[in-house]
């Protein structure tokens, strides 16, 4: 069976422990796991923009000991009738797995569907599992486990990062707070299926609309750009309900005395997350980034053992 990576929910919770224990491993012997030797070619494929996450698929694929072929579609048929299931097929033919950053959750399902080789999500409209998978390695480095730990996402509560802190964080046992302004909100779907996760992995689930309880004893502070790729346009005013939601150092107050803040970039700075925090002590924000690399790798490297 091909396993594709297209929700965070994909992985069971042994699963992304064990993805996570590989992170670490292949953090601390950068070079020494080549999988993808021969070399396997990996397409890295971008409907929206990207820094980290091309870098890193494209360094990571490397350091596998494989070919990555980074791709803007824009150079491709896909944006003048290709489908997306041909798609999908053709590039099985050549890959050993496909990795897309698109728009619609719709898109990347299509394409998996008619894969043969892994697809992975490298950013959706709902979802960024990839990101969390860095996030995860990151609260581990910090405090040793996930589980038990406490979870505070403020800001947008309905775009893709928090629907997958909420599944990712549920799945590592966490106890997952998500607040944002009213019209903000997460899926309820997505709510209720981190519910069921954590009823089985001892986390917890609660959305809110006030940020300071929220983060009250958190362990963990997140957040992310009030206007994601695409929304640049979209009429709302994002940043008048948004403004009781940024993480500076007054919100942090009420936060656990050793909190550490995630932002998987780019930020807002100003906006959503100071300098002052972004830069400061508690910012574990540059090792975040960093863990895309080693996440990934691990990820990848699960993928393809557990479909051949
Ligand atoms: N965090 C993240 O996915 O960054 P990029 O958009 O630069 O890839
Ligand atoms: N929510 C942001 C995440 C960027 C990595 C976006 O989709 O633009």
């Amino acid at each position: 069976m091909i396993r594709h990576f297209l929700r965070d929910d994909d992985l069971t919770p042994a699963e992304q422990a064990g993805v996570l224990d590989l992170a670490a491993r292949m953090k601390a012997d950068r070079f020494g796991h080549q999988p993808l030797a021969g070399p396997k070619s990996v397409a890295v494929l971008f409907d929206k923009q990207s820094l980290r996450t091309r870098i890193s698929f494209d360094v990571g694929i490397a350091e596998l000991g494989g070919h990555p072929l980074v791709v803007d579609t824009q150079v491709t048929h896909f944006g003048r009738g290709e489908t997306l299931a041909d798609a999908g097929r053709v590039l099985s033919r050549y890959v050993a797995a496909i990795v897309l950053r698109t728009h619609g959750d719709d898109r990347i399902a299509e394409v998996a569907s008619h894969a043969t080789v892994p697809v992975v999500n490298a950013l959706t409209d709902d979802y960024h599992p990839c990101q969390l998978l860095a996030d995860l390695l990151t609260v581990r480095e910090r405090f040793g486990a996930t589980a038990g730990r406490t979870l505070a996402y403020v800001g947008d509560a309905a775009n893709n990062m928090a629907h997958s802190y909420l599944l990712a964080g549920a799945t590592a046992g966490m106890h997952v707070r998500i607040a944002g302004p009213v019209g903000f909100q997460p899926d309820p779907d997505v709510v209720t299926r981190a519910a069921k996760i954590a009823a089985g992995t001892g986390g917890s689930v609660r959305v809110l609309t006030d940020p300071v309880e929220a983060v009250r004893d958190a362990d963990v502070v997140a957040t992310d750009t009030w206007t994601s790729m695409g929304q640049e346009s979209d009429g709302l005013d994002r940043i008048t309900p948004f403004r009781p939601y940024q993480v500076n150092d007054a919100l942090l107050d009420a936060a656990g005395p050793d909190v550490i803040v995630l932002h998987c970039l780019p930020a807002h700075r100003g906006e959503e997350i100071t300098d002052e925090v972004l830069d400061g002590p508690r910012s574990a924000v540059f090792d975040q980034a960093e863990n895309r690399l080693h996440a990934q790798k691990a990820l990848l490297t699960f993928l393809l053992e557990a479909s051949s």
